[in-house]
């Protein structure tokens, strides 16, 4: 049995003002669809895997539980976070309490916030992927890169590797979120798949990573975990050691450092919805390359998407190239294509203001 763990305590700020914090995108249910949660959750049940655990704060404990329902998924455990200390804490939490039961259990680290047409796909591709876990690596997901994003992580295949077989595959290395010119030099080389940010490990070679290393999120995550206090399926990470972890991703922490890499292609269909950039995209721009939400209208405009999120605001563009707009009720948000990545710090900017 494969243990999901759905990672879903991400702030999805570069989606803003659709993602709020209070509110954060994984949880936004798009007219009539479910959220990406409820995807990302009913893509990782069914006779292969053991029902989630799921990785979140406080303030989303119910959402999740109400959400999973609503698509039939029971979480075996919840591990609330006390505050967001990007994903690295988060894992390695996960990796404690499972180990608690099985120490060689194997987790399959779900983010929350893809999109992945190909259940079925998918699934073969995970599970085609467990015997390289058994054996002790840590197997990454990698997906065909089709433009020099610098939002991914980027992962070098060896010399003998075969990056359309379907099979895993030896890695070089992993290179989290590149610069501009970096990714272009990746993608033009041809050996450099993305980083799909799916993980699948055993709980102890997660742990001996970290113990190799990551020493300083090891610590404070062992001992939030061991004085974590337990209600039914919740398990609260305990504050004060959690206070001390470091705010770092796995990406960072341990996929850059290790050598028992691995990748297993998957070619099937993946979006992460990270920014608007990535929306535009993923919407299947018209032959001008607009996007258009119900109620917006573009008129001479190139290359733009225009996303109104209610019936009681109407956005128009005319004449722009390039442009992002979202219109919600209560805020707009106007950006250059090529600046997505930047939404953030706006929204630190926001938050600055009080
Ligand atoms: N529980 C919890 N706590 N979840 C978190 C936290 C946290 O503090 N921070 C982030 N997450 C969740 C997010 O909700 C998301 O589901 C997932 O972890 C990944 O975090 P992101 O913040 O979205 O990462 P990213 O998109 O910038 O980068 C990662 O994913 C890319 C592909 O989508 C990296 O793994 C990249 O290498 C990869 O290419
Ligand atoms: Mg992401």
């Amino acid at each position: 049995n494969i243990h999901p763990i759905l990672l879903c305590g991400g702030a999805g700020t570069r989606l803003w003002p659709l993602s709020r914090r209070d509110y954060p995108k994984q949880f936004v249910r798009r007219t009539g669809a479910e959220s990406l949660l409820q995807g990302a959750a009913r893509r990782v049940s069914g006779p292969l895997f053991a029902p989630p655990i799921v990785v979140t704060g406080h303030d989303f404990r119910f959402l999740v539980i109400e959400q999973l329902a609503g698509v039939g998924v029971q979480p075996q455990r919840v591990l609330i976070e006390p505050e967001a200390r990007n994903t690295a804490p988060a894992i390695l939490a996960a990796a404690f309490a499972l180990s608690q039961s099985d120490p060689d259990a194997l987790m399959l680290v779900a983010p929350s916030d893809h999109v992945i047409p190909d259940t079925e796909a998918f699934r073969d591709a995970v599970a085609k992927a467990v015997p390289r876990a058994l054996a002790g690596d840590l197997v990454t997901f990698g997906i065909t890169p089709t433009r020099a994003e610098t939002g991914y992580g980027y992962l070098q295949l060896a010399p003998d590797a075969e990056p359309r077989a379907d099979a895993p595959q030896n890695l070089l290395r992993f290179v989290e979120k590149p610069d501009a010119t970096r990714a272009a030099q990746m993608i033009a080389s041809g050996d450099f798949l993305w980083n799909a940010g799916i993980f699948l490990f055993t709980a102890r070679m997660l742990i001996a990573a970290f113990c190799a290393h990551g020493p300083a999120v090891l610590i404070p995550v062992e001992a939030a975990v061991r004085a974590a206090c337990c209600d039914l399926i919740f398990m609260r990470l305990d504050p004060v050691a959690w206070a001390t972890a470091p705010d770092i991703s796995v990406d960072y922490a341990i996929m850059e450092k290790a050598s028992n890499l691995a990748v297993m292609p998957f070619s099937a269909g993946w979006s992460d919805l990270g920014d608007w950039d990535a929306v535009w995209q993923e919407s299947g721009p018209d032959a001008r390359g607009n996007v258009a939400s119900p109620h917006s209208t573009a008129i001479a405009c190139a290359d733009t998407l225009l996303y109104s999120t209610s019936a009681g605001v109407e956005l128009v563009g005319i004449g722009l190239q390039d442009i992002i707009a979202v219109a919600t009720p209560d805020a707009v948000l106007v950006a250059h294509r090529s600046q997505t990545q930047r939404v953030k710090e706006a929204v630190a900017a926001l938050q600055h203001k009080g």
